[in-house]
């Protein structure tokens, strides 16, 4: 039956297959669509009960035709429900398909990569640095005995450094301290060398690491931060051949233009001590923020090993001399990266680290 003949039908159905389309339109999904189907052709309450309803109280010589309208009007709209659920059903399963979608000639996620932390490479340039010139690599503990990190040193009893305001000494051990500084791994060297000088030739080498003091937290100061401590025994030896040692260095760190300058200074372990400032990497000496204006950054205390320290390992003054320096690593590091703040080197805020080169 092509035309529906509608008008054998009550008004409400009428209304309702004219709203029909938009419906169905409208149903972005299959259980939208199957509450439709509910409304339209379900067994109850539906249009369709209706319909049935009507073609019963309908009277017999208007049966037929009245059937026929409503069996024309019941399969045009159980045919778009149809079409429309598969429709529905195609795009659902595409969705899903989407979902699980893998591709695999995509390369896949790199993880991260980590990297040496900025200060931790900076001592290894330091050991690059002097590596050439036969310098080894020694480590001592950071809790020492105050044998090492004072008595060995030439730091008399009474000496304010050994006080408990600046030294954390272990509750449980008060004999035990954390290190100071990185000297002691020099008397722990010297003591462990002391026979074998001669057939050493000497001794050279560099001992990077963790040092404590009782300082307050603020931009340039730490109560943990890092040495690199140096040390060189041989014959004859004299303050040019510190001096000397040191210049190169520091242009083998900041590059051909560094330059530096000794100021006398007094360490109970060195004689004669001093103190080593570079001219400032940042202004190149005009003076600057990092400088404080003077044009020179300290970075490190230096000198010939006094004869105590030598004569408290074993080793004969008289025979032997050498020279000594002990250098700031995170004020060398703030100083070249210019960072004005030397927590931010243990806060480790990847921002931070990436932009000091550490990560990519
Ligand atoms: N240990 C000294 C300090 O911590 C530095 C130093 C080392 C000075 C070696 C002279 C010789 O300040």
């Amino acid at each position: 039956m092509d035309a529906l003949d509608l008008s054998l039908l009550p008004q409400e159905i009428v209304v309702a297959n004219e709203r029909f389309p938009a419906e169905l339109a409208a149903c972005s999904d299959l259980d939208a669509l199957n509450r439709l189907k509910g409304v339209y052709t379900g067994r109850e309450g539906s249009f369709a009960v209706k319909l049935m309803e009507k073609l019963k109280s309908a009277p017999k010589e208007r049966k037929r035709d009245l059937g026929a309208a409503i069996n024309s009007l019941k399969s045009t709209w159980e045919e778009a429900l149809k079409a429309k659920q598969v429709d529905l059903e195609g795009m659902k399963k595409s969705l899903e398909a989407a979902k699980n979608l893998w591709d695999t000639t995509l390369p896949p996620p790199v993880p991260p990569m980590g990297a040496l932390h900025p200060l931790d490479r900076l001592m290894a340039r330091l050991v690059e640095v002097f590596r050439p010139l036969g310098y080894h690599v020694e480590e001592g503990p950071e809790v020492e005995t105050e044998e090492h990190n004072f008595d060995g040193l030439n730091i008399p009893e009474d000496h304010s450094a050994r006080g408990t305001a600046d030294t954390f000494y272990l509750a449980a051990h008060p004999q035990l301290l954390l290190r100071t500084h990185t000297s002691p791994v020099q008397v722990r060297v010297l003591k462990r060398l002391a026979t074998e000088l001669e057939k050493r030739n000497g001794i050279r080498f560099l001992a990077p690491g963790r040092v404590y003091r009782k300082d307050e937290i603020d931009p340039t100061h730490s109560p943990m931060f890092h040495q690199v401590e140096g040390m060189l025994v041989g014959k004859g030896i004299g303050m040019h051949h510190l001096k000397g040692t040191l210049a190169y260095a520091m242009k083998a760190l900041f590059g051909e233009g560094a330059d530096v300058r000794f100021r006398p200074s007094y360490f109970p372990f060195v004689e004669p001590g001093s103190e080593m400032d570079v001219r400032c990497p940042l202004c190149g000496g005009a003076g600057c923020r990092v400088c404080k204006g003077s044009g020179w950054v300290e970075i490190l205390g230096a000198g010939l090993i006094h004869p105590n320290v030598l004569r408290f390992a074993g080793i004969d003054p008289d025979i032997w001399s050498g020279f000594a320096f002990g250098m700031g690593v995170e004020r060398t590091a703030m100083m070249v990266s210019q960072t004005p703040d030397l927590r931010l080197f243990f806060e480790n805020d990847q921002r931070f680290l990436k932009l000091m080169g550490g990560l990519d």
